[in-house]
């Protein structure tokens, strides 16, 4: 019973306000701050789009229906799943894939470096929304305890790792803010 509180709370902060369809048109995203502009139909999702017209394919695609995390993306700071959101509704939106997490010069963020560091990483397929799902949390907490991170993770899957490593890695870098945290 409390799994499913639980998986309902995962739902519903991954559920956006969006606009209804419209037609097919050319669509402007701001993605990781670069303005990408394309063609694309109504009915492609964001997922579809990033991975497409932009290439940014760090995104996966798992079970395209919002079971699996793997096409977790920031909107505006929020963890949301791309293959659930059409992309021309979220144009103005602030968008971030993991690329974005990288800097300019191709060194990895504290959170991704994270995750190499504490062997959370092994087939690698669901980690970009690992990534990008911890991402978003230590922008709302930079300090989470472990029942924070395991919520927040708790609608990415993955096969391979059975997820401890992935929560010390994310422990890691909330134990980091903490110790910078003037006193
Ligand atoms: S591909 Fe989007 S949640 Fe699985
Ligand atoms: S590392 Fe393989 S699915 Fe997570």
């Amino acid at each position: 019973m409390r799994k499913m509180e639980q998986y309902d709370d995962y739902i519903t902060a991954r559920r956006l306000e969006l606009p209804v369809p419209g037609g097919s048109s050319t669509i402007t995203l701001r993605v990781n701050e670069v303005e990408h502009q394309h063609a694309a139909p109504a009915t492609e999702t964001l997922a579809q789009y990033l991975r497409n017209r932009p290439g940014l394919t760090g995104l996966k695609t798992g079970c395209g229906e919002g079971e699996c995390g793997a096409c977790t993306v920031l909107i505006d700071d929020q963890p949301v799943n791309s293959c659930l959101v059409l992309a021309f509704q979220v144009e103005g939106r602030r968008i971030t894939t993991i690329e974005g997490l990288e800097s300019a010069d191709g060194t990895l963020s504290a959170l991704q470096q994270a995750f190499i560091d504490h062997g959370a990483v092994q087939c690698g397929y669901c980690i970009p929304g690992m990534v990008i799902a911890s991402e978003g949390l230590l922008r709302r907490n930079p300090t989470p305890d472990d029942t924070e991170i395991r919520r927040a993770l708790a609608g990415n899957i993955c096969r391979c790792t059975g997820f401890l490593n992935i929560i010390k890695a994310v422990k890691s870098v909330a134990s980091a803010n903490a110790r910078a945290v003037p006193e």
